[in-house]
Order: structure tokens, then sequence, then C-alpha cells
């Protein structure tokens, strides 16, 4: 999708630029051009060098630089390519763009630019978190500026929580998603994510060690392809996708409901770890302890099962339905079983026994069982498990 491409690429002043170079081998791969542009505090952290010789190409640095301008005027530069990416986009550059300064190269372009421009932020948790940056990015949603990320987690500079840029190959994935209509466009899909909370009484809930990363990931990939996406998450670590309609719930039968109330659907992916029993007896008001050494008894009931209920619709079924399967022991036989069970079309299944890493990690080990059989693919990052999910979506919706 890529394949003859020209994409401006403005890297920005941050840590994160160090990814840029690593994202122009990426679109460099798909056989995309990349024309790079670093401002001035990019260069503290690579080179015009390494810049340059990655991307093949000269490196555009300065408005001032007269030979440049002989060459090829700054309006030409952001008129030539097919998309702009800018990626790290720090605070400074985002709010650049939102106030409409041209103040040096890389804002001038992006004032001067006519083609679709998608950023990738990166920054410091509270900078991103600050009212301005978040007043910023609603004004750049409203101009059509497209956004990719940032993700959640450990930043360079200590601390945890959004902020962190893009994994180069989400980059890519979205600049995919800018510059087609991708294989999705047209087909809705449902994605549930995360764990859901069951309350015992109003302040302690019942939940599981589900972050909603693979669910996230996936919803953002299915996006990236051109879906419209309904993404119902319970209380989730990581932050939704942008470019997703969000449906927030807290529990399995509040998921149910935004379920039905999304379909149809033409696929819907059921990631989420929902709760298999919510607390028949919960409690109105907070439990107290009463002294006696007595600990309340909790009983249980069983919470719908959103998933094989919408496997075995008789009618509105969406074309492809599949599930997810986390397991401990026996994956592949259990998880064939699960399918069976359940009704659904695949099965993702995954071993989430403590010593892999895989629940409320990074990374995913999964065998996709179809009436195919049993397809293992091997450990990848979430993101990469996401984007292999949803291209083998859009083959069976094609
Ligand atoms: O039965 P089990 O919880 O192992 O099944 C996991 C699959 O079923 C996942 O795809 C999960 O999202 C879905 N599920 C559901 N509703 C439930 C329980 C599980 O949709 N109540």
């Amino acid at each position: 999708m890529l394949a003859g491409k020209r994409i401006l690429l403005i890297v920005g002043g941050g840590i994160a630029a160090f990814k840029s170079l690593d994202l122009i081998r990426r679109l460099r791969e798909r056989g995309a051009t990349v024309t790079p542009v670093l401002t001035r505090s990019a260069e503290e952290f690579v080179t015009p060098l390494s810049t340059s010789a990655l991307a093949g190409q000269k490196v555009y640095r300065d408005l001032f630089d007269l030979t440049d301008e002989a060459e090829m005027g700054h309006i030409e530069l952001s008129r030539a390519a097919d998309l702009v990416v800018v990626a790290p986009a720090t605070a400074d550059l985002m709010g650049k763009m939102a106030g409409g300064l041209a103040n040096d190269l890389a804002s001038t372009l992006l004032m001067a630019t006519d083609k679709r421009v998608l950023i990738a932020p990166a920054m410091n948790v509270r900078m991103w978190e600050h009212p301005a940056t978040q007043r910023n990015l609603a004004t750049l949603h409203g101009d059509g500026i497209l956004t990719v990320g940032p993700d959640v987690g450990d930043m360079a500079c200590g601390e945890h929580g959004p902020g962190r840029m893009s994994e180069p190959l989400e980059i890519v994935a979205a600049a995919e998603a800018a510059l087609a209509d991708g294989p999705l466009k047209g087909k809705h899909v449902l994605v549930t994510s995360g764990p859901t909370h069951e309350p015992i009484d109003p302040v302690r809930y019942i939940a599981n060690r589900s972050s909603g990363a693979q669910g996230t990931a996936i919803a953002r990939s299915l996006a990236a392809l051109g879906a419209d996406v309904t993404f119902v998450t319970g209380p989730a670590d990581v932050a939704p996708p942008l470019g997703v309609k969000v449906v927030a719930v807290q529990t399995a039968r509040e998921m149910k409901e935004a379920v039905d109330a999304a379909l149809p659907a033409d696929a819907a992916v059921f990631a989420a770890a929902v709760a298999d029993w919510r607390v028949e007896n919960a409690s109105g008001s907070k439990m107290k302890k009463d002294g006696s050494g007595n600990a309340p008894a909790l009983s249980f009931a069983e919470n719908p099962d959103i998933l094989a209920g919408v496997s075995q619709m008789t009618a509105g079924r969406p074309k492809l339905v599949v599930g997810f399967a986390a397991e401990t022991d026996d994956v592949e036989a259990n998880a064939t079983a699960k399918r069976a069970r359940k009704g659904c079309d695949w099965i993702v299944a995954n071993d989430v026994s403590p010593e892999t890493g895989i629940m409320g990690g990074s990374e995913n080990a999964v065998t996709i069982i179809s009436d195919a059989g049993a397809d293992v693919w091997p450990r990848l990052n979430k993101e990469q498990v996401a984007m292999k999910i949803a291209a083998k979506i859009a083959e069976a919706l094609a």
C-alpha cells in the first residue's frame, strides 16, 4: 500500500526521535520514498547524517537555506509528498500546528501543505495530559489532522503513562490507512476489550489482570485498515485507540447491553476478559466489619456469555465471530473445545500461565483455531499480533 508513495517525514526534537530512524527503514522497506526534515532540536537527538543515510535522501533542516529554496521551495517540498508524517510530534510542534505558527522549516511546511498530515505525539505524561496539549489535540483533530498514539508505558524520563511514541510499525499502519481506503472500508467491526469489574459493594469489586492491551491493539489495527470500529471496553489500563467509537462499561451485563446495541456488525472480536461470575448478593452500601470475626459470604451468579450469545444468533449474526481463549494448560485442546462450545468461527488461543508473562505483558504467542485447524503463530508483540489478526479478518470479509 505504500509502494511508490512519497512521505515527508518531519522529525521533532524528543528522545523518541531515535525510533524515527527505524520508521524510515520500515517505510522504505514497503516501497515508500522518505524525505526527512529535522527540526533544530531533533538534531540534538539524531544526526542529519544518520537520517539521510537511512532515507537515502538529502535531509532538509533550515528554512533559510537558500540552496534548498533554489532547488525546491518549501511550498513544493510540502506538496510533492503524498502524506506528511510528524514523528515524534512534540508538545511544541503540536502547539505550533494548532496555533498556525510558521517560524521554522517544519512548521512552515505544515502550514503550506495541502496533503494529509499524520502526527505521532511523544512527550512526558504530564505534558500530554496538560490542558493546553489536550486543547491543541482537539484543535488538530478538528482540522483533520490524523494521530497515531501516544502509547501508554514507561518513559525515558522515568514516569509511566500515556506519552510514548507509537512503535514504528504502528505508525506505518496508520500511514497506510491514511493513504489508502483500507480493505475494511465500509465494514463495521465490533471489538470487546479489557476486564470487567463486578461489584461486591459500592467501593469493592472483583476483576482480573487483563490490561486491555491486545483488544486495544486489535481495534487500532482494524481502524487502520479502514474499518468502522465500535470498541466496547471494560476498565482497562491502556487508553482506547483514537479513531474508533468507544463505549466504556464496567460489568459483564453492561458489556452485553453495549454489544447488543452495537450490532449489526460484519465481524465481532471478543477480546475482553469478561468475569464469568458476578456477586449475586452485592451490597448497595459499603459492607462493614462487625467485630465478630465472621467474613461475609459472597454468593455468585453466572454472567451472560456474550461471545456464545452472538455466535449462536439465528438472525443478524456477524459474518465472522472471533473469540479468545486464555488457557494455562492444554491450550490447543481446550481452545478447540471452546470454539465448538461457543459456536464462534475462530478462537485466538494463548497460554496465560504466569511464567509466559503474557497477561498484562507486551508480547503474545497465539494459536488461531478455525475450520482449517490450528495455526501456531510465533511469539510477537501485541501490536504485531493485532496487525496479523486485522489482516486475516480483512481477508475473511473480502
Ligand atoms: O469461557 P471463557 O471466558 O474462557 O471464554 C473466553 C472468550 O469468551 C473470550 O473471547 C471472551 O471475550 C468471551 N466471553 C464473553 N462473555 C463471557 C465470558 C467470556 O464474551 N461472559
